[in-house]
C-alpha cells in the first residue's frame, strides 16, 4: 500500500532551484508560478511579504537596514497534479555559500536571462554549480516587452558562456513594442502576447502548414513573419534538436521566452517544466545510490538562525532522499549515532510555517535546531548509510579575525564553531607560518556583517575583522604527497581547510594561472569535492 502511494507520490513531485543574476526576475517569475499553482492570490505577496515580514522582525539589524532579506525559503504549490517544491536562491547582496548549497538539494534548474543582458556574473556561477552535478537546466528569456539582444545571440551567448547547447521549445516574434508572441516549436501553435489582467492564453494552432499559416501570416506586422520563418529555418537546420536524455543529463537546455510581469509565456513554460523535469531520483551515499523507496532518510542542506524572531532558535533543511516522512518520527542521526524524535517539522509557503505531517522524497522540512545539525547531516529511519558530503566552495572574500576581549574567548571560540557548522562562514588555517592564522572566508560579502552581528548578539563576543586582499580558494587535489612549499607565492597563501584539505588563496586569477603553470601535476579545484 505504502509502495504505491510512494511511488504515486514521488512521480508528481518536482523540485528546484531558480539561478539567475540579480533584477533578472527571479522574484517576477516564482510570484507567477505561485499564481498559478492558486498558492498565493494576489501578485506582489512574494515580494511584500519578504519586505514586511522582515521589516517589522528584529531578527536582524542589517536586514532592516537595507530592505532585503538574508534568510530564504522553501515553496510549495500543486499544479496539474503535480507537486511543485521551489528553493529560493539568495541572490542579492545575500548571496552566499548558501545560494550554493540549495542547488545540491535540486533536482532541477530553472535559469533566467534578462534579454538585454544576457549571460552575467552571478548566473555564471551558479550554472557551474549545476554542472557539477549534471541536473538538467531549463532556461526562461525575460523581458520579452523589452528591447534586447537578437534570440540568435543569446542562444550563441549560452554556447560560448555556459558551454551549453540549447534547444528552443518555442521562439518569440518580436520584441519590445512589436513583441506579439511565441511561436510555440513543441505544441505547434502561436500563442499571442497580450498586457494585462486576462485570465486566459490566447493560442492560434498552426496546423500541418506550421509557420507557412495563412492567417498567421495575415496576423503578423509587415515584416515580422518573414523574419520568423528564416529564424525557425535556421533552428531547423542548424539547431540542436530536441533531446530528452541530453537535457536530462543537464546537456541540452531547453529554452523558452517570455515577459515574467506580464504573466506572458510562463504557465506554457510551467507546464512543459512539469512534464520534461525528473521527479526525485537515487541519491549517492556511503553504500551507494539510496533508491527513493528505501525508508525514510534525508540530509541536512542548511541551516537558518533566527527565522522567527519570537524565537531565537534555528531551523535546519533537510531534503527527503527516500521512504515516507511522518511526524513524531524517531530517526538515527547517522555522525553522532543518536536516536531523535523529529516532533515539530515544518513546511513552508513564501515565509509562512505549517506543521508538516508528512512528506516525501523531493519535499523540503525544516526541524527544529537546539545545535544539534550540522551542514550535510544525513538523518534516516534505522540508518547506517550517510549521504555524500556537501561541497565547500570558493569563498570570494576573506578577513583575518580578531578576538576582542580575552574575557570572552570560550565564547568567541564557541561562536566561530557553530557559525562555521550552520555554514555561514569558512574557516582555513595557514600552515608554514610560525604562527597559526586563522583566516575566515565567505561567498557573499553581507556574511561577514551577519558574522560579526551574530557572534556579538549571541555570543557575547567582540571581534575585529581585517580584510585580506584574496580573491578566490582553490582546493589542492593529487596522487601525491601535497608539498605546501610549492604553492607559495607572493600574493597567494597556503592553507588548511576544517577537514585538513590543502587550499590556496590567491589574490586574482592571474596569480592561479601562475601557481597552476609552476604545479602542472596538481589540480586546482573550485570546490572542496
Ligand atoms: P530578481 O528577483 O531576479 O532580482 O528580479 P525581480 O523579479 O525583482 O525583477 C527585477 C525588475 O525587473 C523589477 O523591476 C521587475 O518588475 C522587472 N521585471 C521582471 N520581469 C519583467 C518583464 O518581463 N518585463 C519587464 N519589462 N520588467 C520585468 P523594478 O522596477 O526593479 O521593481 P518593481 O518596482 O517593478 O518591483
Amino acid at each position: 500500500m505504502i509502495e504505491q502511494e510512494l511511488q504515486t507520490e514521488v512521480k508528481r513531485r518536482r523540485t528546484f532551484a531558480i539561478i539567475s543574476h540579480p533584477d533578472a526576475g527571479k522574484t517576477t517569475l516564482t510570484e507567477k508560478l505561485l499564481l498559478f499553482g492558486g498558492a498565493i492570490r494576489l501578485a506582489g505577496e512574494v515580494k511584500g511579504r519578504k519586505v514586511g515580514k522582515f521589516a517589522t522582525s528584529d531578527w536582524m539589524e542589517i536586514e532592516k537596514q537595507r530592505g532585503i532579506s538574508v534568510t530564504s525559503s522553501v515553496m510549495q504549490f500543486d499544479y496539474q497534479g503535480y507537486r511543485i517544491n521551489i528553493l529560493d536562491t539568495p541572490g542579492h547582496q545575500d548571496f552566499s555559500e548558501d545560494t550554493y548549497r540549495t542547488l545540491v538539494a535540486a533536482d532541477s534548474a530553472v535559469m533566467i536571462l534578462d534579454a538585454a543582458k544576457g549571460v552575467e556574473a552571478q548566473t555564471i556561477k551558479l550554472f557551474k554549480v549545476c554542472r557539477m552535478r549534471n541536473i538538467p537546466i531549463f532556461t526562461f528569456i525575460n523581458k520579452m516587452d523589452r528591447y534586447g539582444k537578437e534570440p540568435l545571440e543569446l542562444l550563441e551567448e549560452l554556447e560560448e558562456v555556459l558551454g551549453i547547447r540549447s534547444c528552443p521549445m518555442n521562439w518569440p516574434i518580436g520584441m519590445g513594442d512589436e513583441f506579439s508572441g511565441i511561436y510555440d516549436r513543441q505544441y505547434n501553435r502561436i500563442e499571442r502576447y497580450a498586457v494585462g489582467e486576462k485570465p486566459e492564453r490566447e493560442f492560434l494552432t498552426l496546423g500541418a502548414e506550421g509557420i507557412e499559416n495563412e492567417s498567421l501570416k495575415g496576423q503578423l506586422a509587415p515584416g515580422q513573419w518573414e523574419k520568423l520563418y528564416e529564424d525557425v529555418m535556421l533552428l531547423d537546420i542548424a539547431g540542436d534538436p530536441f533531446d530528452r536524455e541530453k537535457i536530462l543529463k543537464g546537456e541540452l537546455t531547453p529554452v523558452y521566452f517570455g515577459s515574467a510581469i506580464n504573466k506572458f509565456g510562463v504557465q506554457t513554460f510551467l507546464e512543459s517544466f512539469v512534464e520534461l523535469a525528473l521527479p526525485p531520483s537515487p541519491r549517492h551515499s556511503t553504500v551507494g545510490d539510496v533508491p527513493v523507496d528505501h525508508p525514510f532518510s534525508g540530509f541536512i542542506f542548511k541551516i537558518q538562525a533566527n527565522m522567527n524572531p519570537a524565537h531565537r532558535d534555528r531551523i535546519a533543511f533537510l531534503r527527503v532522499c527516500s521512504g515516507k516522512f511522518e511526524r513524531g518520527m524517531n530517526v538515527d542521526q547517522v555522525r553522532t549515532g543518536k536516536k531523535l524524535r523529529l516532533s515539530q517539522p515544518q513546511q513552508f509557503l513564501a515565509q509562512d510555517r505549517n506543521i508538516v505531517e508528512e512528506a516525501w522524497p523531493g519535499d523540503i522540512i525544516g526541524l527544529h535546531d537546539p545545535g544539534v545539525f550540522q551542514i550535510g547531516d544525513t538523518l534516516g529511519l534505522n540508518c547506517d548509510f550517510q549521504f555524500d558530503r556537501l561541497p565547500q566552495f570558493s569563498p570570494e572574500h576573506f578577513a583575518r579575525v580578531f578576538n576582542m576581549n580575552t574575557s570572552k574567548y570560550k565564547q568567541f571560540q564557541k561562536g566561530v564553531e557553530q557559525l562555521v557548522e550552520e555554514g555561514t562562514i569558512q574557516v582555513f588555517k595557514t600552515v608554514g607560518r610560525a604562527a597559526e592564522e586563522m583566516i575566515l572566508g565567505v561567498v557573499g560579502e553581507l556574511q561577514f556583517e551577519v558574522f560579526s552581528f551574530r557572534l556579538q548578539a549571541e555570543y557575547g563576543a567582540q571581534i575585529r575583522l581585517e580584510r585580506l586582499p584574496y580573491q578566490l580558494a582553490r582546493w589542492i587535489k593529487s596522487d601525491q604527497p601535497i608539498q605546501p612549499e610549492k604553492l607559495s607565492s607572493l600574493s597567494s597563501i597556503t592553507t588548511r581547510d576544517q577537514q585538513g584539505n590543502y587550499v590556496v588563496l590567491c589574490e586574482s586569477d592571474y596569480d592561479l594561472h601562475w601557481l597552476e603553470e609552476q604545479n602542472p601535476d596538481l589540480i586546482f579545484a573550485e570546490s572542496s569535492f
